[in-house]
């Protein structure tokens, strides 16, 4: 069974992408193992630090490295990706020695897929972006299906998000593409 890598853009404990991130591995119940990432103790990248990698960048790259593909569970924050999110795959883009540009990095080659839950765009900005980000490091970022919500009136008020059918056969179409992705 292939293994995939759920990243939650959001630190937010009630995140309407955690909660979107759960439908998602529901689906994929049977199918494909998922675990998610936490990568809350990943500090600001500095080049100071870099060399030799904090804990917390040796376990996110192991754990980036063992996975089969990628799935991105993201907001948008002011019509892009949210900075802790950037700061995560700048981590992953540099190489593990000093100055060993041949080598691969561990996002070099990665299958990923994208979501996010959102206001009116359904982070489809933040999608494009990211999408430019993950190919410049070189990812392979799956174009389509992905899967936008727009959050609704209640989800706002109540903080808790239910997938119409259109948004639910979405993500089942994106998550049975991604397996077929990962080969
Ligand atoms: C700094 C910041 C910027 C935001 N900018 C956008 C935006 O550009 N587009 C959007 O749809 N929502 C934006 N939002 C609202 C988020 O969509 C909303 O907070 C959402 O619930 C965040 O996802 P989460 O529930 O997974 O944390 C922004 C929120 C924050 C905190």
């Amino acid at each position: 069974m292939k293994h995939i890598l759920f990243i939650i853009g959001s630190l937010r404990k009630e995140s309407f992408n955690r909660q979107l991130a759960h439908e998602a591995e529901k689906l994929l119940a049977g199918v494909a193992e998922v675990t998610y990432l936490d990568y809350t103790d990943v500090p600001f990248i500095n080049q100071d630090i870099e060399h030799p990698a904090p804990a917390a960048v040796v376990r996110i790259r192991e754990t980036v490295a063992q996975a089969d593909g990628i799935w991105i569970f993201t907001p948008e924050y002011n019509f892009s990706y949210p900075g802790h999110l950037k700061n995560l795959l700048d981590w992953l883009s540099r190489p593990v020695v000093p100055n060993d540009y041949a080598t691969p990095t561990v996002i070099n080659g990665k299958k990923v897929t994208l979501s996010g839950a959102g206001g009116q765009m359904a982070t489809g900005k933040c999608r494009e972006k990211l999408t430019e980000l993950l190919t410049f490091i070189k990812a392979d970022v799956m174009a389509a299906p992905q899967t936008g919500v727009t959050l609704n009136a209640e989800a706002w008020s109540e903080g808790r998000m239910i997938l119409t059918d259109a948004q639910r056969t979405a993500l089942k179409e994106q998550a049975e593409a991604f397996v077929k992705f990962l080969g």
